[in-house]
């Protein structure tokens, strides 16, 4: 049977909010949630807001305070034990919310339910690489810090080109993801093109796939997932230079600025990274982990360990493909 709510009984429904304190868990349950999400790099808050759920003579008789809010899923969580008298108590309570307050979205989950809440957050792909938390030795940045990172470059790239159109290069393959994120942050016209470079012990760094496009007398930004040695960027501005474009400018996602070797002028950075091996959001390590959403590093083990790549096609040797 549906309940519907007293409209007789009740007053203007309107949540408390509670300001943010350090409560200790009430259950463990929660704590290992808590350090899920942390995990995850998820922002959460414990019991922020309590919802009053039904009123009584103009005082309110019952509320619900769901256990977690998550700022960036605008999404409260209620956890739920495997006890079945308190899953149909919280059901009801989770019902009613969505009676009362029909604008605010709750998730009532059980232990097993935590990856299946990640998929609901664009995690989805979690599964498809088939990577497993313990190959991860921590995420970098999440989905959400990525995208707030990429607004904030788009912002200052379409200021800074004020009144001008933009070339943007993508140095293949690892821009995939930023590139598409940052070409529609930016609010300039712009055309896209891109380039891979290959890797070869008889030729070193040379392009394997050059632009379409004549760049000369354009204003072109080379975007690049991350410059490590600076050895990879320094060769195609100087490819590119010889085009003589109006401009040159260098945007790059990471900037694992401890371990240049060549100085190179890179006007735009999302994020700078410690000297470790990170893959997502479109950098891999043998062609796998471009599909997470969020950026992490991997564990050690795990890339001096060729066994679980050997299903996969392999660069030829001596050759590597960004
Ligand atoms: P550089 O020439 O040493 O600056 O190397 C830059 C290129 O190496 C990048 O474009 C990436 O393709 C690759 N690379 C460097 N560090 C990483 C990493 O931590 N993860 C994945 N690829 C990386
Ligand atoms: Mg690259």
């Amino acid at each position: 049977m549906v309940e519907q709510p007293d409209a007789t009984e009740r007053l203007d429904p309107e949540p408390i909010e509670s300001p943010p304190r350090q409560r200790p868990f009430v259950h463990p349950a929660e704590a290992e949630f808590a350090a899920f999400l942390d995990f995850y790099r998820i922002r959460w808050v414990y019991e922020p807001t309590t919802f009053p759920l039904r009123w009584r003579d103009g005082h309110v008789a019952e509320m619900f305070r769901p256990d977690f809010y998550l700022p960036e899923q605008d999404l409260y969580v209620e956890l739920t034990t495997m006890r079945q008298s308190l899953v149909t108590r919280k059901n009801r309570k989770v019902r009613k919310l969505r009676q009362v307050y029909p604008n605010v979205n709750i998730v009532l989950l059980y232990r097993k339910d935590y990856h299946e809440l990640l998929s609901r957050f664009g995690y989805g792909s979690v599964d498809i690489t088939s990577l497993r938390p313990e190959q991860i030795e921590r995420v970098l940045l999440s989905a959400a810090e990525i995208q707030l990172g990429v607004a904030r470059l788009g912002e200052q790239i379409s200021t800074d080109y004020a009144g001008k159109s933009i070339v943007l290069v993508g140095v293949l393959k690892g821009i995939t993801f930023f590139l598409a994120d940052l070409a529609r942050a930016i609010t300039r016209p712009l055309a896209l093109d891109y380039l891979q470079l290959s890797h070869t012990v008889e030729e070193g760094v040379h392009i394997s796939k050059d632009l379409d496009l004549d760049i000369r007398g354009q204003h072109v930004l080379l975007v690049e997932d991350i410059v490590n040695t600076g050895v990879s960027m320094d060769y195609v501005l100087r490819s590119l230079r010889e085009r003589e474009p109006a401009s040159l400018q260098v945007c790059t996602l990471l900037d694992k600025a401890e371990r240049r070797l060549l100085p190179v002028p890179v006007r735009y950075v999302g994020f700078t990274v410690p000297n470790e091996f990170v893959v997502g959001y479109g950098l891999d390590y043998r062609e796998l982990y471009r599909n997470l959403p969020f950026l992490c590093v991997l564990k050690r083990e795990v890339y001096e360990s060729d066994a679980p790549f050997d299903n996969l096609k392999q660069p030829a040797a001596g050759a590597r493909e960004e």
